[in-house]
């Protein structure tokens, strides 16, 4: 039987059900793969029922800085064709991009997923920190259009490949966009 959370009324089959409780996010070590086995489920868990978009994104952010320590993570929203800083983990960036600017803008230009070994080989980079070395950026779309995107930035070069685009891209579909 279904039982209402005792704090926020959502419904679940758990016997006692706390949904809102402050959880902590289970940190793993090893490799990528498993790291993000680990995490799928538990972002899950914090997107599950959770319609407003901020917030998600903020929780998504949080999630993948506190599990892989990298330099920034965060979201750029589309808004009057620019994006727009969005919520973030990290040091402070640049507010806005315009599209096929950088490699935030080149991802949106392209809707594709786009990974950088080394930011300063990439025509264009947009050095919001100087202590980021390489960086992949991942479009969230909707109905077709690019939204925004997930930009991850780390401090060492060649930090991402396709286990972080596969992953990461899997992780960018569980997020709702009304
Ligand atoms: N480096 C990005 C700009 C955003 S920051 O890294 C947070 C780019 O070239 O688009």
């Amino acid at each position: 039987m279904k039982k209402l959370c005792a704090l926020c009324g959502k419904t679940s089959a758990a016997l006692l059900y706390l949904c809102c409780m402050a959880e902590d996010l289970t940190i793993i070590t090893g490799s990528k793969a498993e790291i993000y086995r680990s995490l799928i489920p538990q972002i899950k868990g914090l997107l599950d029922g959770e319609p407003d978009l901020i917030a998600n994104l903020a929780n998504v952010s949080a999630a993948l800085k506190e599990q892989f320590g990298w330099l920034w993570v965060g979201f750029y929203l589309v808004k009057n064709d620019e994006l727009v800083l969005g919520p973030f983990q990290g040091p402070v960036a640049c507010t806005r991009i315009k599209k096929g600017r950088g490699v935030c803008g080149a991802a949106w230009q392209n809707a594709e997923t786009l990974i950088v070994p080394d930011v300063e080989k990439f025509p264009g980079h947009i050095a919001c920190s100087s202590l980021s070395r390489s960086e992949i950026v991942i479009p969230l779309i909707k109905n077709g259009e690019v939204i925004g995107v997930l930009d991850v930035d780390a401090t060492e070069l060649d930090q991402f490949d396709e286990t972080d685009r596969t992953n990461l891209e899997q992780i960018i579909l569980l997020i709702p966009i009304s």
